[in-house]
């Protein structure tokens, strides 16, 4: 008989949690305690807010670029904290998504944040405009908002499975919402609303497959946020990173299989698809 104290479902959900518990029930927490999540596009922006925030809960973070040679503030948080690793992924590439899954074949992965996306230059909306529509740009966008994402879900699909939390999530926007007038009716944005639209259908079809499963897919819709690309810019709504991503986190940690094909806001309030 081992005095080995039960990890329970509450400590595992809400990871670092787990490591408290195992110190206070008088043993070290081994890695089996500790969830790992995986980020898109975690070198800047919400992506790397993500990376900063489960790091400070003690998660593994697998954090994702596709340039990590130039990924300087992502390399200071990693070069700081050993569970958060660094991998180069294009979500674009599907030869750098296999290659990176079969680097990972066989190890769980609790959480899947697919982050990474493209706006288009906010500044210059011609190209998104109906009547100067830039075509050249439509293919970009559809790959890495929604066939990227798709691709990555699929390709780690087996990973999210073998982990205990059981999550996959895109972050989506207001702007991909039928229900929500694509953003409140505001013309333009064609590109973007047109992608992120499809990765909400890609995403609500992987949630019914996912079901069979115990897998949760949804997807989270993080407000309007300061990013670096933002700058000063004043934009009304606009909150900090930090607001909008503890909330996703806060979200996520609360999600259950009813929460499976739905968007939800940073702040918790349920958006139409
Ligand atoms: N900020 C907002 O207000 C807001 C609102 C609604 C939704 N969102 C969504 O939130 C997500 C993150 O946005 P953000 O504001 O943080 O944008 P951001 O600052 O522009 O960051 C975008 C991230 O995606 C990465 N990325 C772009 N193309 C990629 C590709 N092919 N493969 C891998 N990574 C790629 C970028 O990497 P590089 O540095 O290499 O380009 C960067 O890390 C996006 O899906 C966006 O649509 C943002």
């Amino acid at each position: 008989m081992t005095d080995t104290p039960t990890i329970t479902r509450r400590d595992t959900v809400v990871g670092g949690i787990a490591i408290a518990a195992a110190a206070s029930a008088g043993r070290s927490a081994t890695a089996a305690d500790v969830m790992t999540v995986m980020i898109t596009g975690s070198n800047r922006g919400i992506g790397l807010e993500f990376v900063k925030q489960y790091a400070a809960k003690g998660w593994a973070v697998i954090a994702t670029t596709r340039s990590p040679d130039k990924a300087d503030e992502l390399k200071k948080v990693a070069s700081t904290n050993k569970k958060v690793v660094i991998e180069q992924l294009d979500v674009t590439d599907n030869a750098s998504v296999d290659a990176l899954a079969a680097k990972y074949k066989g190890k769980p992965i609790d959480l899947l944040i697919n982050n990474a996306g493209i706006t288009g230059d906010f500044r210059n909306p011609k190209p998104q405009s109906f009547g100067t529509l830039d075509h050249t740009q439509r293919d970009d966008f559809m790959h890495t908002n929604a066939l990227g994402p798709l691709k990555v879900t699929e390709a780690f699909y087996e990973n999210v499975k073998l982990g205990k939390g059981k999550k996959i999530t895109a972050v989506t926007s207001l702007a991909g919402s039928f229900g929500a007038k694509f953003g409140g009716g505001i013309p333009g944005g064609y590109w973007y609303k047109i992608s992120k639209a499809s990765l909400n259908a890609a995403m609500v079809n992987v949630s019914m497959d996912a079901k069979k499963d115990g897998v949760i897919v949804t997807l989270l819709s993080p407000g309007t946020v300061r990013v670096e690309k933002i700058g000063n810019v004043q934009m009304p709504g606009l909150i900090e990173p930090l607001e909008s991503i503890s909330g996703m986190i806060k979200v996520i940690d609360g999600l259950t299989m009813d929460d499976a094909g739905v968007i939800i806001r940073y702040n918790g309030e349920r958006q139409p698809v």
